[in-house]
């Protein structure tokens, strides 16, 4: 199968995104040609469309950006949308990871919809979606092994994801899978109180207190 991954992170180096594609990409990888695009900057544009347009799979995964997809790639996905009408491609099925700041997963679950309303646009076929909390925690643990400690949920959805991906079994009709929606295996209290522990000395290198943080 050909397999595209688009990693719609708009950071210039280390991003969260890109870690949750490659763990998916060792599960997948076995007989498949899986090509990976990050869409940062306009000039990417064509040749990721032109892959798409060719894929059997598509994988698109973002970080969440006040509760939707962030702006570069929204422009990315109207103008695929824009070339997947004018070829009348109908055959490719969509699966979306979706991280967030926050520890609920469940926050992506606007974001996901938006992908799932985009496949209807294009006449895609949707399958799942995924919803992570605590990305950044999450991202930055790369030497735990998926599906141990904090990432033992990580693990299992990642893992179910990618059987759905290797699964034949896609009807336009009956495809469509639950969305998962997962936290780190890890105390909530504490991920805030590390969080804001973080977030102190950060904004005090960018010249902010405590307090100009917390104003409303
Ligand atoms: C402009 C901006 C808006 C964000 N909005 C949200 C949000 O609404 N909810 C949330 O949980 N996290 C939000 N975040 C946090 C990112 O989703 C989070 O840092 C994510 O892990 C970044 O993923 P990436 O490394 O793949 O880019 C926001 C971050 C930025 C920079």
């Amino acid at each position: 199968m050909n397999i595209v991954m688009i990693n719609g992170s708009p950071k210039v180096k280390e991003n969260n995104s890109q870690y949750f594609l490659s763990e998916v990409e060792k599960l997948i990888q076995k007989d498949n040609d899986i090509l990976t695009f990050k869409i940062d900057n306009v000039s990417k544009y064509p040749k990721a469309i032109e892959a798409i347009l060719t894929c059997d799979r598509l994988i698109i995964a973002f970080p969440l950006y006040v509760d939707g997809i962030p702006s570069h790639l929204i422009r990315f996905l109207e103008e695929c949308e824009e070339c997947a009408k004018k070829l009348n491609k109908k055959s490719i099925t969509v699966y979306a990871i979706v991280n967030c700041g926050f520890y609920e997963g469940k926050q992506t679950h606007l974001a996901i919809q938006m992908i799932e309303n985009w496949c209807k646009r294009v006449n895609f076929t949707w399958v799942q979606g995924i919803g992570i909390g605590g990305g950044e925690m999450l991202g930055s643990l790369q030497s735990t092994p998926l599906g141990k400690g904090p990432k033992k949920s990580l693990g299992t959805s990642l893992g179910e994801l990618s059987k759905n991906i290797l699964s034949n079994n896609i009807d336009s009709n009956t495809s469509s899978k639950d969305n998962i929606f997962i936290s780190p295996n890890f105390p909530r209290f504490l991920f805030k109180s590390m969080s804001n522990y973080h977030w102190t000395p950060q904004g005090k290198s960018n010249g902010l207190t405590k307090s100009d943080i917390l104003r409303k």
